[in-house]
């Protein structure tokens, strides 16, 4: 292919051999390549601390792509792996910036654009010295652009310390942060179904929908990040950006056109809308020994290997204080070790305001639109349909799915990784699906308000064994309001 106008022709992915590029970021770069979608000049330079040479970086990269991207998606590996060169680099000490620049060269680019994107995925701490590094050996010019992966912090104050050092050297313009669950295709589909339909937008509001829920369920337990993850927890790690985005998305206004400032602008203002939620309106959990897919396994605790207080579940009532959305709650829950992997959002209507069908006894649910976005790609709206029949004892209704099943619909498209999607956007320079530095400010201000309350009513997490939806006082959050989390 050849370099689109804009396009950077050099990446630099900073914690190149670390999990993230083993598992999504060069699997997505070989797929980009397979499918012709990365310009023939363009070359991909790995750094991380460890000693090592092209060559020995191109088999890491190698064995990686044969355990994470299925056969059919690889095409010529050989042809990617030549892309890729590798300079081992101290990221704290300045000194090894200069050979990283050399490294990198120039651009080849006949383009005077040709440009340099830069993905960060490394400890937040290394963040700083990164940036200053960079800016020391030249490498954060007008044509440079920086993708920044999670965790940008921890709490609003450490979120602006770290967008303060990266706009020190880059304009927000330059500034790509990286939510992957934007890169979902189904997220982005969600922008397609309420936007490029004439049917939902006339009744997506207070008074056509009743709630909605949006759940974010995993199986696993801490992997392998015990240290990230404690300091962390489910609000911070899952609720902070992934579920507000997914929030942000359902309840914003429709923007003028599909870029970056129409878009990012209407998902501030829903995320600045958000109320504080109050102590009754939140359940964190942590989980104990139980059983998951059949499977023994054992508690948060023991997985640690100490006692700790960090939440691997919550679920939170939450309010957008719109006008759209006035008084319509939106019930949030993630966790780990949770019965199934299942990332979806239900939108649930209101009921008729007159059945007349009521003499018959034939009760009427309620429309439902559930969108699932993995591990099912999938859309199905709940209506109301006559069952069969003669109805000698009056008509009958019962609740009939009509059900789109995504690769179905598509046959033929491949299911791609996140990180596809948001590299190649990187890499041409498309923040659309990005998160801009006030979203993020916003989402912290209102995750910070949620521990400040556990902090003063003293929240402690509530067990649930592994296997569980998480503890029962999240059934009785949506129960008191007569709702049922969908399952
Ligand atoms: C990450 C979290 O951002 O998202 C992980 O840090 C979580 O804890 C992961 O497992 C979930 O991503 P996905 O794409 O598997 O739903």
């Amino acid at each position: 292919m050849a370099a689109a106008a804009n396009s950077a022709d050099r990446l630099l992915l900073f914690g190149a051999t670390g999990d993230l590029a083993r598992r999504m970021l060069l699997p997505s770069l070989c797929a980009l390549d397979a499918d012709g979608l990365l310009a023939e000049n363009l070359r991909i330079v790995g750094t991380a601390r460890s000693e090592m040479t092209d060559g020995e970086f191109r088999n890491m990269a190698r064995e990686a792509l044969e355990k994470f991207l299925p056969a059919e998606r690889r095409g010529s590996m050989a042809h990617f792996l030549n892309r890729l060169h590798y300079q081992a680099l101290d990221a704290t000490t300045l000194e090894g910036y200069e050979e990283l620049a050399k490294k990198v060269g120039p651009s080849t680019s006949a383009d005077a654009d040709g440009g340099l994107a830069i993905f960060l995925s490394t400890a937040p701490s290394l963040f700083g010295p990164t940036i200053a590094g960079l800016q020391h050996a030249g490498l954060t010019g007008d044509h440079v652009r920086i993708g920044l992966e999670k965790p940008l912090g921890t709490d609003l104050e450490s979120s602006c310390a770290i967008n303060d050092a990266v706009a020190g050297a880059f304009s927000e313009d330059r500034i790509f942060r990286i939510d992957h669950y934007l890169g979902k295709e189904t997220v982005q589909n969600l922008l397609a179904l309420r936007f490029a339909n004439i049917l939902f937008e006339p009744i997506w509001n207070s008074n056509y929908i009743e709630h909605v829920q949006i759940t974010v369920a995993e199986t696993v337990g801490l992997e392998s990040r015990v240290a990230y993850y404690d300091d962390s927890g489910a609000l911070r790690d899952m609720v902070q950006n992934h579920m507000l985005q997914l929030l942000a998305l359902v309840a914003m206004e429709p923007p003028t056109s599909f870029d970056a400032t129409a878009v990012r602008d209407e998902k501030v203002k829903v995320l600045r809308a958000l109320r504080k939620v109050g102590a009754s309106e939140t359940v964190t959990g942590q989980y104990r020994a139980g059983a998951v897919d059949g499977e023994a396994v054992p508690g948060y605790d023991e997985e640690l290997g100490k006692d700790s207080d960090t939440e691997t579940f919550v679920a939170l009532k939450a309010h957008v204080d719109n006008w759209r959305w006035k008084g319509v709650p939106f019930y949030l829950r993630t966790g780990k070790r949770l019965p199934e992997r299942v990332t979806e959002i239900v939108v649930k209507f209101r009921c008729v305001p007159h059945s007349i069908f009521e003499a018959t006894g034939s009760g009427l649910s309620p429309n439902q639109l559930l969108i699932g976005i993995q591990p099912e790609e999938n859309i199905t709206l709940s209506l109301m349909a006559k069952v069969p029949g003669l109805g000698v004892e009056g008509v009958r209704l019962r609740e009939v799915p009509l059900e789109i099943t995504m690769p179905d619909a598509f046959v033929g498209q491949h299911r791609r990784i996140a990180y596809e999607r948001l590299l190649l956007d990187l890499i041409h320079g498309d923040q659309t699906l990005f998160v801009r530095r006030d979203e993020v400010e916003a989402q912290w201000q209102w995750v910070d308000a949620i521990r400040e309350v556990w902090d003063d009513n003293e929240i402690k997490p509530k067990t649930y064994s592994a296997g569980s939806w998480g503890p029962s006082a999240a059934i009785a959050l949506a129960e008191r309001d007569g709702v049922s989390w969908h399952e």
